[in-house]
């Protein structure tokens, strides 16, 4: 295995790590009807990080722990949003410093 399919591999696993957190986060904070879909959905994103890791692990292989920012990790981030005008402003500030 060439170290670009290495790397690969373990963008897919971030990836789905991202995913797991995103939804995990989202099940924190959803109620109603969408509650049982969303802790599915976490549920499952976290199986299929545990699909590439076992992957990666059947060829010997360490994941690569720093990829590149995946779709879900932007996601992610974007679910952290403050709550209020006082709190974005302080992120903000803190942020351009
Ligand atoms: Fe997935």
């Amino acid at each position: 295995m060439s170290e670009n399919e290495r790397w690969l591999l373990s963008y897919y696993r971030a990836s789905e790590i991202n995913g797991a957190l995103f939804f995990g986060r989202v099940a924190r904070t959803v109620r109603g009807p969408l509650l049982v879909d969303v802790t599915h959905h976490f549920t499952d994103e976290a199986n299929h990080a545990n699909y590439w890791t076992k992957c990666l692990d059947d060829m010997d292989l360490t994941p690569v722990l720093r990829t590149a920012p995946t779709r879900t990790s932007i996601w992610r981030r974007s679910a952290c949003r403050p709550t209020s005008w006082r709190s974005w402003r302080s992120r903000r500030s803190s942020r351009s410093g």
